[in-house]
């Protein structure tokens, strides 16, 4: 068994993950923890790989399945690469994006089904779900604002699905929040980060409380 924690942040576009990732990392580390941040797809030099597959821009013939597997493998890889000894030295690891992202993108957005992306992740994560899941929930018109105000940042190929897309993808997250109510809490972030950040530290508190023996 592992000793660390392992918590994912998980989202639409334009949810605040990023800055989430920050704030939580900051805190957990003045209160003594030892934390490790990553994402996904990436995180590791063969995920960060497979990622710019995934991602490129001129893929527009991927099929749905094949994207499926290849989040999931680099999911493998990044997993036994850099979570799971990072946990076994009891550290925090805090991940943006994991299983969730795939059961909502690509098992309700696309369709393939929750429980078919779920089945090709098990084999991928061999068990190891997130111990807590904060799921920033944001309108996605909000989202998809804040990410085109944003200067400079690169658009993906998903970036550019319609909208209706990504209004899918938080019913899915939202779907599954309900089904997962042991380990994801939902943030309401289409407030400011500062009200956000008020609750996400009241969910850890309250996750770390239940922890101590
Ligand atoms: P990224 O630029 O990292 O987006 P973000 O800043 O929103 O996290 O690109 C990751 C994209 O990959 C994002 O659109 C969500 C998608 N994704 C999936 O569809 N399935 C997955 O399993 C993962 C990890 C990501």
């Amino acid at each position: 068994m592992h000793r660390g924690i392992f918590l994912t942040v998980e989202g639409g576009e334009g949810a605040g993950k990023t800055s989430v990732i920050t704030l939580v990392s900051e805190f957990l580390s003045s209160s003594g923890y030892s934390v490790v941040t990553s994402r996904e797809p990436g995180g590791i030099e063969i995920a960060e790989q497979i990622r710019s597959i995934i991602l490129d821009t001129n893929h527009t013939k991927m099929e749905a399945r094949t994207e499926a597997l290849l989040y999931a493998a680099a999911r493998r890889q990044h997993l036994v690469e850099k979570i799971v000894p990072a946990l076994e030295q009891g550290q925090v690891v805090i991940c943006d994006r994991f299983i969730d992202s795939s059961l909502a993108y690509q098992g309700y957005a696309r369709g393939l089904g929750i429980d078919e992306v779920l089945t090709i992740n098990q084999f991928a994560i061999d068990r190891l779900f997130p111990d807590l899941t904060l799921y920033l929930d944001v309108r996605p018109e909000e989202g998809l604002r804040r990410i085109h105000s944003r200067q400079g940042r690169e658009i993906n190929r998903l970036d550019l699905e319609s909208l209706s897309f990504h209004q899918k993808v938080r019913e899915g997250y939202l779907q599954l929040a309900e089904r997962f109510a042991d380990r994801i809490v939902i943030i309401d972030a289409n407030r400011s980060m500062d009200e956000v950040f008020v609750d996400v530290k009241e969910q850890l508190q309250s996750f770390l409380d239940k922890q101590k023996p």
